[in-house]
């Protein structure tokens, strides 16, 4: 009896490595190993066994059960892994392919880098500062006093109010902020100044939206201190960068201008055409001027000893002039066919 276990086994795998498809396959599981098939079947032949050969059987037919289920799962996991499920290939390979998308930075990414690039090319380093500042570094140390009307709650985005031992927190109104951090920041860990930094990033001013303003945009400061620095070398920076990001008939200048920061201080306009059926017209880029003695002052240096200029730009405004956007919020709505026109 134990040979017609021997070759139940044999048959069943001669079977199986046959069984090509699902169909095939569930038919050789119920000849062999269902609920009914062979392999159950020579499990209850062990009643009709004679006593002494018992043991010898029910061995060799639970040996035969689980080769007959292994070998099925290894089977069936093969069949799974190779896919031959129906007749013929499942990819028509004729069909021309799908072309994968190729993301690409925002314009407002790209033009802050080569913003960065430019001033780089003019010795300047990058420097960050947090989005989430105190009012010391806003307003106080950029000598902008409590009285200030630029400090109205209704024109900044406080988040705390003022404590006693503490100054409010707020969303920075300006990059100006990162001055200070620089400047403390050198003097403590004794690496400055001199400095020459800039430093782009995200402002926040409750504004209404409309063309040219948004209640979050971006700047690009400037700041450089180191001795006997003159408004000359602020002017050369200035129109040498216009120059070489938008070309040698950039037409800019400087405006006289006030800032609590800057003495003196001034504007710095560009002749930019917005739109091609409108002509060229001034618009102003930013801010600029040299360092106020109060700045110095207020994070521990000599004003006789250092001086200084500072410059602050919007970037959508920038970027708006040199690729002729006309509406400040299309660089926000992330309109895919305005974007990869960019
Ligand atoms: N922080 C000023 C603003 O947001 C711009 C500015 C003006 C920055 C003069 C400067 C500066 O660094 O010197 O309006």
């Amino acid at each position: 009896m134990i040979e017609g276990l021997d070759a139940l086994e044999r048959e069943g795998l001669a079977s199986l490595a046959t069984a090509g498809d699902a169909e095939a396959l569930e038919r050789w599981r119920i000849e062999f190993v269902g609920g009914s098939g062979r392999v159950k079947q020579a499990l209850g032949a062990l009643k009709d066994v004679p006593k002494p050969d018992k043991p010898g059987y029910g061995k060799r037919a639970n040996e035969v059960k689980q080769s007959l289920d292994a070998a099925f799962e290894e089977r069936r996991a093969h069949l799974a892994a190779t896919g031959r499920r129906a007749a013929g290939p499942l990819v028509d390979t004729t069909l021309p392919g799908i072309v994968p998308g190729v993301g690409r930075s925002h314009i407002i990414t790209r033009v802050r880098n080569e913003l960065c690039a430019v001033f780089a090319r003019m010795g300047f380093e990058v420097a960050q500062g947090p989005e989430l500042e105190d009012d010391e570094h806003n307003f106080v140390k950029l000598n902008i006093p409590d009285s200030h009307p630029a400090r109205e709650p209704t024109d900044n985005f406080y988040v705390e109010e003022r404590g006693d031992a503490s100054r409010p927190r707020m969303l920075r109104s300006q990059t100006s902020t990162v001055q200070i951090r620089v400047l403390e920041q050198a003097i403590s860990e004794g690496w400055g100044p001199p400095v020459k930094v800039v430093s782009p990033g995200r402002v926040y001013r409750p504004d209404t939206v409309d063309a040219t303003h948004s209640f979050m945009f971006h700047q690009i400061e400037g700041l450089y201190v180191a001795p006997r620095v003159t408004m000359v070398e602020l002017k050369t920076t200035l129109f040498r960068f216009a120059r070489v990001y938008f070309g040698p008939d950039a037409e800019v200048r400087l405006r006289p201008s006030f800032f609590p920061f800057t003495e003196p201080s001034a504007e710095f306009d560009m002749k930019i055409r917005l739109r091609p059926d409108q002509p060229a017209r001034w618009v102003e880029l930013g801010g600029c001027g040299m360092v106020d003695p109060a700045v110095f002052r207020g994070v521990g240096l000599d004003p006789e000893q250092w001086t200084g200029f500072a410059f602050g730009f919007g970037i959508e405004r920038i970027a708006m002039g040199k690729y002729a956007i006309p509406d400040i919020r299309m660089l926000y709505e992330n309109d895919l066919r305005f974007l990869t026109q960019l």
